[in-house]
């Protein structure tokens, strides 16, 4: 038999296709923590459990069903229970019926371990990491949303194809709000070490077109499956890994920011302490528009969610 790892990452709504998603891209990537998955439905939770750690065997990580309680003990504690979006319904429709379940989820937890860090992954995300954040109890730097981690990984996808350098090397982030006031952050995209836009394949090329394409394909995959799964689930584990090796990596991301005065979508170095640093974006007058587009609209609803 082998030892069970000692950090634990808690999977909530751990029976439905995300969290699953979630915990098999972490006993893939060998993470070497121990999976706790939970769900409202114990029959999934326990399914998925089962399933999951018939992928374990030659991996560190471990995966098995869990109670809320023993959830509110782990290291980090994934959110991604509730309700998704149906064909063409836009992410902040969910808010009504997510908010309800949010809070329960952080009552079902208690007490939870002070130095636990909350990765809300359930949409919309911005404003259920602020209503997360406020219902634990725990501080700030502690709660944080996927933001628009997913929406750059498809941006850098889209942006290889078109230049031909790996996605690994362009810097260049989707920002403000996973929903559909996100904007390419073009002015501070760097490749090589240069402006993104002096390359020489994106000159004279429909950038507005392309961050449409970007903003709109979690669309396109939910028409034509229903729903997605297989990208957050790795970024949600990708994340998770980066808070349990307090490795500081950099990654657009749901947290507060406080020149802002709310919680979106912005660059921060991340580790076991949770947020370590939220980096000031220079943006054009363009941009600066978009992103108070943004903001106001993230901060009207929580404001209605106080
Ligand atoms: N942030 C992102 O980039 C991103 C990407 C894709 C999906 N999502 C969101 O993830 C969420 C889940 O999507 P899905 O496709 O996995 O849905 P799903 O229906 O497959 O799974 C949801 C799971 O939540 C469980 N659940 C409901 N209430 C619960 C509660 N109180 N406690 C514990 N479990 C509970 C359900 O039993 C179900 O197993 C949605 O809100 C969706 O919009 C976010």
């Amino acid at each position: 038999m082998t030892s069970t790892p000692k950090q634990k990452v808690a999977v909530i709504g751990g029976g439905g296709n995300v969290g699953a998603s979630t915990a098999f891209a972490l006993i893939a990537k060998g993470v070497p923590a121990e999976v706790l998955i939970v769900d409202l439905s114990e029959q999934a939770a326990l399914g998925q459990a089962l399933d999951i750690s018939d992928a374990s065997f030659t991996m560190p990580g471990t995966c098995r069903q869990a109670s809320f309680q023993e959830a509110g003990q782990a290291d980090v504690i994934i959110i991604t229970a509730g309700a998704r979006q149906k064909p063409n319904e836009p992410r902040s429709n969910l808010i009504d019926r997510n908010y309800t379940i949010i809070k329960s989820i952080m009552d079902s937890l208690q007490p939870i371990k002070s130095t636990s860090k909350i990765l809300l992954i359930s949409n919309p995300v911005d404003v259920l990491t602020h209503i997360a954040q406020t219902t634990s109890g725990l501080p700030r730097a502690q709660v944080i949303g996927s933001g628009t981690y997913l929406d750059s990984g498809r941006l850098r996808n889209a942006l290889s194809d078109i230049t031909g350098v790996s996605p690994t090397s362009i810097h260049a982030y989707m920002l403000g709000e996973h929903g559909d006031n996100q904007f390419t952050g073009w002015s501070s995209a760097r490749i090589g070490g240069l402006p993104l836009l002096d390359h020489p394949k994106l000159k004279g090329m429909d950038l507005e077109s392309i961050n449409q394409r970007i903003a709109h394909k979690a669309y396109e995959i939910i028409e034509a499956k229903g729903s997605t799964y297989y990208g957050i689930g790795m970024c949600a584990a990708i994340i998770a890994e980066a808070l349990l090796n307090n490795t500081s990596q950099v990654f657009p991301l749901t947290h507060y920011v406080e020149g802002l005065g709310c919680y979106m979508s912005w660059p921060a170095a991340i580790g076991s302490s949770g947020v370590e640093q939220s980096f000031d974006v220079k943006l054009d007058a363009a941009e600066t528009k978009k992103l108070e587009v943004a903001v106001k609209a993230i901060k009207e609803v929580c404001a209605k969610y106080n």
